[in-house]
């Protein structure tokens, strides 16, 4: 398997039982899980990123009731149930914990708020990068733990649990921002200005999100996946060190702890970086977003190693013969690699459910 399995075994390339032991693959694996070991499936695996979320009127209901996002978040019988929500409604392969990527700067001390259409605040906003006087919650963390719990407790086992969080980048510009921008200039700047100070934000948030990802993966999470969502706006350089370096670090940790639990990489935005993200950081898998070419990323990724993705969220918005044709490239671009099909970004608010049920009838129809 390529990924940090191999990296981690490459001395040793002779030591094939070494190898046979880590890769150990149980017949008994749901399908997505053993993609992300390196198996093939035919039908490929699905999910969608954001799969549990406001196109679902089930989830707007339950978002009424309860009042707000995060209310939804730390109930964790309210989360569990929204995580379920999209397994029943189109039996999908994997159920993603119903969470957010800012619960780790809220367990590390920020305050978090999700404004009606204003995106998420968190205060106070570092500025500097330095956490003194932050009062860390960890009792965050375990509500999230029991939402992973009680959704792996009722989940068919066909289908896998997948834990996440987000990669320390773009964590960091939330924390620095207090907010979410176009371009990450504050958190660039904090970079380039004062990376030492900033070197200390990324490693602290390297820490918890390892604890983290270990607690959900100890609940029962069987495969999880790091979000970079802005991995895409930083200077070849700046992303090696902020990107590729803290990413590494998360993977061999964990790997230490939970080494047969698969880890997806999802650097939105990479572009050309991809190939060094899939060599140096040594995650199992990597995820595309839209803008990838899917038979430019076949060609460069070693050819055994899983990919993810990356049908346009606004191609399944479109349908009809947009929806067909997307489908149809990237299912014949990675027919002879483990593929677990998604999206390249999250669900949007208005995707019609009638297109998410038709690609999955057109998913599951042999190629
Ligand atoms: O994928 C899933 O269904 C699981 C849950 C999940 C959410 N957010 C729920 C959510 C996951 C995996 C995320 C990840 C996330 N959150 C990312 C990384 C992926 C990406 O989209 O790039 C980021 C950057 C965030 C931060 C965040 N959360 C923003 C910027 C916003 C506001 C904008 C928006 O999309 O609504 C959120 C809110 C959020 N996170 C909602 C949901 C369902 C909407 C809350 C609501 O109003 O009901």
């Amino acid at each position: 398997m390529a990924g940090r399995r191999s990296q981690a075994l490459d001395p040793m390339a002779g030591d094939r039982e070494t190898a046979a032991m880590i890769h150990a693959k149980p017949d008994s694996d749901p399908p997505l899980l053993a993609v992300l070991k390196g198996d093939r499936r035919d039908p490929p695996p699905v999910w969608l990123m954001r799969q549990a979320g406001r196109y679902l009127p089930e989830y707007r209901a339950l978002r009424a009731e309860k009042g707000g996002f995060l209310e939804l978040v730390y109930d964790s019988d309210a989360a569990a149930e929204i995580t379920l929500q999209p397994i029943r409604r189109f039996g999908m392969d994997g159920a993603i914990l119903f969470s957010d990527i800012l619960i780790v700067p809220h367990a590390m001390g920020q305050g978090l708020s999700f404004g009606v259409g204003e995106g998420p605040q968190l205060t106070p906003a570092l500025g500097d990068g330095v956490l003194d006087g932050l009062e860390p919650q960890p009792l965050h963390f375990q509500k999230i733990y029991e939402t992973v719990a009680k959704v792996r407790a009722q989940l068919p086992p066909a289908v896998t649990m997948l834990g996440f969080a987000g990669s320390p980048w773009t964590i960091a510009t939330y924390m620095v921002a207090g907010h979410g921008s176009k371009d990450q200039a504050e958190a660039r700047r904090l970079a380039y200005r004062d990376p030492a100070a900033f070197q200390a934000l990324i490693d602290r948030i390297v820490a918890v999100t390892v604890d983290y990802l270990s607690g959900q993966i100890e609940a029962g999470a069987q495969a999880v996946q790091l979000f970079d969502s802005w991995a895409g706006s930083l200077a070849p350089a700046q992303f090696d060190r902020w990107v590729i370096a803290p990413t590494a670090e998360i993977v061999s940790q964990l790997m230490v702890r939970h080494g047969e639990v698969p880890i997806i990489g999802f650097p939105k935005g990479a572009g050309a970086k991809l190939a060094a993200y899939a060599a140096e950081t040594g995650v199992d898998a990597v995820g595309l977003d839209e803008t990838i070419d899917p038979e430019w990323a076949d060609a460069m990724l070693p050819p055994d190693m899983p990919v993810q993705g990356n049908l346009d969220p606004l191609a399944l918005i479109a349908g009809g013969e947009a929806l067909t044709s997307s489908v149809a490239r990237i299912r014949a671009a990675f027919d002879e690699r483990p593929h677990v099909f998604n999206l390249g970004h999250g669900i949007l608010p208005d995707a019609p459910i009638a297109h998410v049920e038709q690609l999955l009838e057109m998913l599951r129809r042999p190629l």
